[in-house]
């Protein structure tokens, strides 16, 4: 995939009327969006309405899923990442993903940093150089920083969740993806995470799956509503969450869905 810049008004990433199914059923239903560089888009909708489906699809994630159909174009950098010819190895580095429950290894926080830079065979002084960088991006660096060989087990579970955004950012993708990154912490961990992510979003794209209206109201710029496979809309976060146009939404927004 090509390393340049895209031009400022190329997005990052574009959706191009996706859908996913199953054997008899339809998961994604034509979604179309894109995403623009420095933006930090919440995707929000009730359980069950595509959103995890929807960012393992971003990154071929959702190949590791046996009997998925994907249909439509995911281009980054202008690229069909679908395309024949196209290592979705290449694509999970670009785009990394970060889930609902801390993914450590048991080995050290430093190693655990810099898991994914070892599989590319970086070699000692990039690597020491990456994993402070991206330790310091994720806002774990001062945490951890004299004890990088001790073991990451050890962590909190909100330190765990940071590490694991540290572990992603360290091979300098170009788009965060999260899946629902706080469900399993504590207000206070929830929080600095929140404020990693925020931090975060003046250098990549950041995409980040929540059921939680507060969370995205706290951190978006933008607000993408799922229901039901579809993506019924999508806009600047106030505007979606104060004055949605659309009914789903609002009942969502007010909390009346389960
Ligand atoms: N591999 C699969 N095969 C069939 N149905 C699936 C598969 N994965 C998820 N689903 C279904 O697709 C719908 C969307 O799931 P998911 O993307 O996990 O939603 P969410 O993350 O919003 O809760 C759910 O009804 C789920 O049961
Ligand atoms: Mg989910």
């Amino acid at each position: 995939m090509s390393a340049l810049a895209p031009p400022s008004s190329e997005p990052v990433v574009a959706v191009d009327r996706v859908t996913v199914r199953a054997r008899s059923r339809t998961l994604l239903d034509g979604i179309s969006i894109d995403f623009s560089a420095r933006s930090l888009t919440a995707v929000v909708g009730p359980s069950g309405c595509g959103k995890t489906t929807f960012i393992r699809t971003l990154n071929r994630m959702v190949d590791l899923t046996p009997g998925l159909r994907v249909e439509g174009e995911v281009r980054y950098l202008g690229q069909n990442i679908y395309a024949r010819g196209v290592n979705p190895v290449v694509v999970r580095r670009r785009m990394g993903m970060v889930f609902q429950r801390p993914t450590v290894f048991p080995i050290s926080i430093f190693e655990n940093a810099a898991f994914g830079l070892r599989l590319v065979r970086a070699n000692e002084d990039e690597i020491d150089t990456a994993v402070t960088e991206a330790l310091e991006r994720a806002g774990l660096w001062e945490e951890v920083k004299a004890n990088l060989d001790g073991p990451a087990l050890s962590l909190s579970g909100g330190q765990q969740q940071r590490l694991c955004i540290a572990r992603a950012l360290a091979v300098r993708p170009r788009v965060l993806l999260l899946d629902e990154p706080t469900s399993a912490l504590d207000p206070a961990a929830t929080q600095r995470v929140e404020s990693t992510l925020q931090r975060l979003k003046d250098d990549i794209v950041v995409i980040l799956v929540t059921h939680n209206v507060g969370q995205a109201a706290r951190v978006s710029d933008r607000v993408a509503f799922l229901h039901s496979g579809r993506l019924v809309e999508v806009g600047p976060t106030a505007e979606i969450l104060e004055r949605p146009r659309e009914k789903l939404t609002e009942q969502f927004i007010t909390g009346r869905f389960g």
